[in-house]
């Protein structure tokens, strides 16, 4: 356990600003509260935001340019700009980014009838008895080998091969985006937390013996997703048809680097969490869908923020980023580097290396607080003066020490500028996993939303 006096004076400086808030709950913030809301119903992204927070917030400080540097899906750009601000966003994972980019052109482009009439081409061309050539065969990489029946596996193929030949990029996007959310559900796998879990009907020689229940074919459920988009036009058109969002794909680690100083009047963002979660795991099929072989796989996992244990240090990569402006790099290391309360969980955790279930968590922890410090640096130089940020993160722990990820990251927001006004704390926090419950006892670990508001001065 860490001891007096860091920790006594990082939790005296926010513990004040703590308070739970019971408005935040589970279906508040997380995508639970999306079941039944056009456009961001279409995939179920379970690290995504509610519509009704983004709405939330949009609505109390009515900003005029709002950025989310790892924007899922495209919850907040998309929402601001239905409300008539400038929205932005950054995402890294071409999934969200397809699909954001879908509910854009349904809001703003094709038409109802136009998409009715393409849907009902590709059923019919799903029930004709001729297959697909075979290099429209689903891409497969190692760990989706099996993911389907062989009967599925031909209408994937045919479906591909269709929407090959549409002409209309719009279109074209958009049943790709269909068949792209419907995978999970015709496959033998589930997502589950952190890992894609098998179905015993899968075929591979599997310990655990899951059955996910009925699985419907590819063809009822890629009818029942595109008559689903086809009824959201219209409510997606009165909600968002007032423009189109700027979705960048790229890494916000240099992508923020292209914004000007005081760009922005709000940021409303959830970053990966610091526990392991590997969304290049539990979204294999769909990266596959998009034609990610195992080398595309790695390369993107590393130049997500560091969140996994594969994730290796990306120290050469940033001093290339930074390469004109090595003092605002040297800041946030900086920044970083004086965090003793996170040091001291480090060289604890680092003299319990041999007990840790995988003692690359230390260079998870290092990676995730080094790309959080710049991120956090570079918010506060991209948020004008008076403008608001507010961001959704978990604590985490490890072997039994907590990392207090809201108030270190608090920490480097008011040495970016900011003043943290605000840590409310869902009501309900995580759990601990079963096997540190079993060493450690129980404990919760508080779900949080900071807000941090930009000072007048100049940093
Ligand atoms: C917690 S989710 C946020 C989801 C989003 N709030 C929504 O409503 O869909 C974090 C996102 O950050 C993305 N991400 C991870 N590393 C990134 C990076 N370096 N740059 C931009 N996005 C990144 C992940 O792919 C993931 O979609």
């Amino acid at each position: 356990m860490i001891g007096p006096p860091a920790r006594h004076h990082l939790f005296e400086n926010f513990t004040s600003c703590l308070s739970v808030e019971p408005a935040f709950d589970r279906t508040v913030v997380s995508y639970q509260g999306n079941r039944g809301v056009p456009g961001f119903r279409w995939m179920k992204y379970k690290e995504g935001f509610s519509r009704r927070l983004v709405e939330q917030f949009i609505q109390a400080y009515r900003p005029h340019s709002v950025l989310d540097p790892f924007s899922g899906i495209g919850t907040v750009p998309i929402i601001a700009t239905g409300h008539g601000a400038l929205g932005t966003g950054i995402e890294i994972m071409p999934i969200g980014a397809r699909v954001g980019e879908g509910i854009v052109q349904a809001a703003n482009g094709v038409s109802a009838t136009d998409m009715s009439r393409a849907t009902d081409a590709l059923l019919r061309r799903i029930k004709t008895s001729r297959p697909a050539p075979k290099r429209f065969s689903f891409p497969h990489v190692r760990i989706t080998e099996q993911a389907f029946s062989a009967e599925t596996e031909l209408e994937i193929a045919k479906a591909r091969h269709f929407i090959s030949e549409v002409d209309r990029p719009a279109i074209r996007l958009l049943l790709d985006v269909a068949c792209m959310t419907v995978l999970e559900s015709v496959s033998y796998t589930r997502k589950d937390g952190q890992y894609l879990r098998w179905d015993c009907r899968s075929g591979r020689s599997l310990r655990s013996r899951v059955d996910k229940g009925p699985i419907a074919t590819f063809h009822d459920a890629i009818e029942a997703r595109l008559w689903e988009m086809i009824e959201d036009m219209d409510s997606l058109k009165d909600a968002y048809g007032r423009g189109y969002p700027h979705l960048m794909i790229g890494s916000s680690l240099n992508l923020l680097r292209k914004f000007s100083a005081g760009q922005f009047d709000m940021v409303i963002t959830s970053p990966p969490y610091a526990n392991r979660y590997d969304y290049t795991r539990t979204y294999a099929l769909e990266l596959a869908w998009l034609g990610y072989d195992q080398d595309g796989f790695a390369k993107l996992r590393q130049r997500m923020l560091s969140a996994t244990v594969e994730n290796k240090p990306k120290l050469n990569w940033l001093h290339s980023v930074y390469a004109d402006d090595r003092v605002f790099l040297d800041t946030a290391f900086t920044m970083y580097r004086s965090q003793s309360v996170l040091h001291d969980i480090l060289n604890a955790l680092r003299n319990k290396a041999h007990e840790l279930s995988n003692k690359h968590v230390i260079r998870l922890l290092e990676g995730y607080f080094q790309e959080m410090a710049i991120i956090i640096k570079e918010l506060g130089r991209v948020v004008a003066p008076g403008g608001t940020v507010i961001m959704v993160n978990d604590n985490v722990q490890y072997h039994g020490e907590e990392v207090p990820v809201d108030f270190i990251l608090s920490d480097f927001a008011e040495q970016s500028g900011f003043v943290c006004e605000n840590i409310w704390v869902l009501p309900r926090g995580k759990g601990n996993s079963s096997q540190q419950m079993a060493r450690f006892g129980r404990r919760e670990i508080r779900k949080c939303v900071y807000r941090w508001v930009r000072t007048d001065e100049r940093y």
